[in-house]
């Protein structure tokens, strides 16, 4: 099993995704083609990371697992804006970001079009949007490996990738004192746990599925500025979808669980999941495999 090299790489200074669907009458065969080519060029890219995924569904070889998104609590949702392939690109230079982001345009062109794109990178020493140090526990390669690849199967070296586009109310959230913004959190701002911090704390609803210290899931997110928006783009990483459920459900508060307080100031917008095939499964069959152009995929397969 080879997974993607990305996965193992936290995003760097600048990140990005790219969420694209295809177009009318594309195929099969063109899809893999297109993916295939992203994938080649930028994974061999120096100093760029690249993470792709795919509609579960566009791979024969998924699971069919129950659906992740939309998801609702008793006061927050998770909408789904799922599409066919994301794309997530990180480097530590603004130029390379800017050059993968194109030729993902340039070479998808044709099969697939551009829905939604994010840029964004590091605040400071690594803050998200509320000024909240993030990302903490970096996952080693271990972790990464015992979390988020499929271990074995048809799928061995694969891993399922959670996307979604969070708004956050910085404007609220500023109103509230700084020890109240750190009870939200369960974190200090500097990152210290919060001893007497409400069940409601996000850290508290984020641990109460297990996915706390890289157990479950592998943060992979990044904030970003976007039109006056300003917000996380959470991506993810797990072997298994299921985690996301246990997860989201946790953060919601479903089944009489406390819903996390840090809902009250972020909104999730869009989002989908998205397997990430292992390196493989890029070019291997795409000719072999070449089916009828007039096999369209386009409401997926
Ligand atoms: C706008 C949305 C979100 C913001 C601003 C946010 C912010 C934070 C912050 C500041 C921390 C503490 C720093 C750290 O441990 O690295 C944290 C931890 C964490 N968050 Fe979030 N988060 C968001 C969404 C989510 C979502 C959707 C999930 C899960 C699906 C999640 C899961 C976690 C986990 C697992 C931890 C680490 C818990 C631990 O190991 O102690 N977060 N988040």
């Amino acid at each position: 099993m080879m997974p993607q090299e990305g996965i193992f790489h936290s995003p760097g200074a600048f990140s990005g995704v790219a969420v694209l669907r295809l177009t009318r009458n594309a195929a099969l065969p063109q899809l893999r083609e297109v993916v295939s080519s992203i994938h080649e060029e930028l994974s061999t890219t120096q100093g760029l990371r690249l993470v792709l995924g795919l509609e579960p569904a566009l791979l024969p070889e998924a699971p069919t697992s129950p659906v992740l998104l939309p998801r609702e609590g008793p006061t927050a949702r998770f909408p789904s804006s799922q599409a066919h392939v994301l794309v997530q690109v990180s480097a530590n230079e603004r130029e390379l970001l800017l050059f993968a982001l194109r030729r993902v345009l340039a070479l998808s062109k044709g099969v697939l079009y551009l829905e939604e794109e994010l840029l964004g990178g590091r605040i400071g020493e690594g803050r998200e949007p509320f000024g909240f140090r993030d990302g903490l526990a970096r996952p080693t390669r271990d972790q990464v490996r015992r979390t988020a690849l499929v271990p074995s199967g048809p799928l061995a070296g694969a891993s399922w990738l959670l996307y979604l586009r969070f708004q956050q109310n910085l404007d609220l959230f500023s109103r509230l004192k700084p020890q109240a913004q750190e009870r939200v959190v369960g974190r200090t701002r500097e990152g210290e746990l919060v001893v007497d911090a409400p069940a409601e704390a996000h850290i508290h609803r984020a641990r109460a599925s297990g996915a706390g210290e890289n157990q479950l899931l592998i943060r992979r997110g990044f904030p970003f500025r976007h039109a006056g928006e300003e917000g996380l783009a959470f991506l993810a990483a797990a072997a298994d979808p299921d985690s996301y459920r246990r997860s989201l459900d946790a953060l919601l508060g479903t089944d009489g669980q406390t819903p996390d307080a840090l809902l009250r100031y972020a909104t999730a917008v869009g989002g989908g999941l998205y397997l990430a095939p292992p390196r493989g499964w890029f070019h291997c069959s795409a000719l072999q495999e070449r089916r009828p152009s007039h096999e369209g995929i386009g409401t997926g397969l």
